[in-house]
């Protein structure tokens, strides 16, 4: 198995004293032997290192191994001699980086995050569903739906970054069922949906066929997107962790599923499904202003706590999934989860919405809710008006660092010391010159 180790500053010896305490992400290969992972989890019980969360998946590498995804606490020194034992025992895929403490001499534990797109082959391990259903799900009993679950999953976790999306034959009956929900969303949009989303609409017939007799491939929408804004789409089976999903955004890259809803009811899914992905939030997905409202909300995610995450998530929720704002005087919709959702949309417009102005400081503490309408929805001015409130709220978010992200390369450079700030700052004074370049010609030769 390759091996695919971030350096760890936990690893490498910091200057923090060896009694700290420290948390460490690690993934893992056992060896493919009887009892290989029990031997494993030993050394972490004989090295007094606490787990906080275990689970396993299939390993990206090798189909017939497993992976397993540790997150653990004890002292940078029982850590530092784990992760040498591990070495010994396993395939290390992964090690979460822990910072160097700042400053102010406290440590600040960073999980470890992303640095280019291609890690997110790393980051997208499903929390919920997948290919195995809950009792309370509509398809529970439905041993072909369940079956056909199974295949999308397989789709999305052998998933790589840079392979085309897969094309999918989708039956007929799952035609019917995103035929029942196009026509009905689509005779509210008009009186509901935003005007950047209704805007975007005739481009997505045009180019990903859009229609309710048809559903769009993932893989058109991907191009197509990737024009318009330079996001991406990257299938997933279900649910992500807020960590990973947020993680996809600051590199615009957005986790789509691609099945359908269970055709028991067509206007109720428990998850989200290939009709809210494709309804909902690609059409605002094709805006530049909420893609990069969408990003900076990823950007702040990369290395923060779990605290903050949450209320990143929190903020994520009540925008992207269900966000009003105002526009010519009326309130209007963009939030993906209303935008699917032909019950909620009605409501989220009528007097019975609670709605407050959209800030992040506040939404942050909202309880989402998951089964039943919103008990409030929360109204932007603009995009933009989002973003910078989102950028002003990030700033309060503790992370010893900032971040930068570089479009050439889809990657982020950690801002920490003067050598990558000094870097930025070139980068900004060669775009200045450009931008004084243009103004000096149009000085010379100013148009008629
Ligand atoms: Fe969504």
């Amino acid at each position: 198995m390759d091996k695919v180790t971030h350096t760890s500053k936990c690893e490498q010896g910091s200057n923090g004293s060896a009694s700290e305490q420290g948390r460490a992400t690690i993934v893992f290969s056992p060896k493919n032997q009887i009892g290989g992972l029990a031997n494993v989890l030993k050394v972490f019980q004989e090295k007094h290192i606490n787990l906080v969360h275990i689970e396993s998946r299939k390993s990206r590498q090798n189909n017939s191994e497993l992976e397993i995804f540790v997150d653990c606490d004890g002292n940078r020194q029982q850590l530092k001699m784990l992760t040498q034992l591990l070495r010994k025992q396993t395939d290390i895929v992964e090690v979460a980086v822990e910072s160097d403490p700042p400053c102010d001499g406290r440590l600040h534990s960073v999980p470890w995050f992303p640095k280019k797109i291609s890690d997110l082959d790393f980051c997208n391990q499903v929390l919920m569903y997948g290919s195995e259903l809950d009792a309370d799900h509509p398809g529970f009993q439905d041993g072909v739906y369940r079956q056909r679950r199974k295949y999308f999953a397989d789709l999305a976790s052998n998933y790589k970054h840079g392979d085309p999306i897969p094309r999918v034959e989708f039956t007929a009956g799952e035609v019917q069922t995103w035929t029942q929900v196009y026509r009905e969303l689509n005779k509210l949009y008009p009186t509901h949906a935003c005007r950047e989303y209704l805007k975007n609409i005739p481009l997505l017939v045009e180019r990903c066929h859009y229609r309710e007799d048809n559903i769009p491939q993932l893989e058109d929408v991907s191009c197509f997107l990737k024009e318009r804004t330079g996001f991406s789409i990257r299938p997933v089976a279900g649910y992500l962790s807020p960590r990973d999903f947020l993680a996809g955004l600051a590199f615009r890259v957005f986790y789509c599923t691609q099945y359908i809803r269970h055709a028991s009811d067509p206007f109720y899914t428990p998850e989200p499904d290939t009709c809210h992905e494709l309804l909902g939030h690609v059409p605002l997905l094709a805006e530049p202003s909420y893609a990069q409202f969408s990003q900076e909300l990823g950007l702040a995610s990369l290395g923060a706590s779990d605290d903050a995450v949450k209320k990143l998530a929190t903020c994520y929720f009540f925008t992207v999934e269900f966000g009003l704002c105002k526009q010519d005087g009326r309130l209007r919709v963009y939030g993906a989860g209303l935008l699917s959702s032909i019950s909620e949309l009605k409501h989220a417009l009528t007097d019975k919405a609670r709605v407050l102005p959209f800030d992040p400081a506040v939404t942050c503490s909202q309880e989402c809710i998951i089964t039943t309408f919103q008990d409030v929805y929360f109204a932007s001015e603009s995009f933009k008006e989002a973003k910078n409130k989102m950028r002003e709220f990030a700033k309060t978010i503790r992370r010893p660092f900032a971040i930068h992200y570089d479009p050439y390369t889809q990657s982020v450079e950690v801002l920490k010391d003067v050598g990558s700030i000094g870097n930025m700052v070139k980068d900004i004074r060669h775009e200045l010159e450009t931008v004084e370049d243009a103004l000096d010609r149009l000085d010379k030769c100013p148009r008629l």
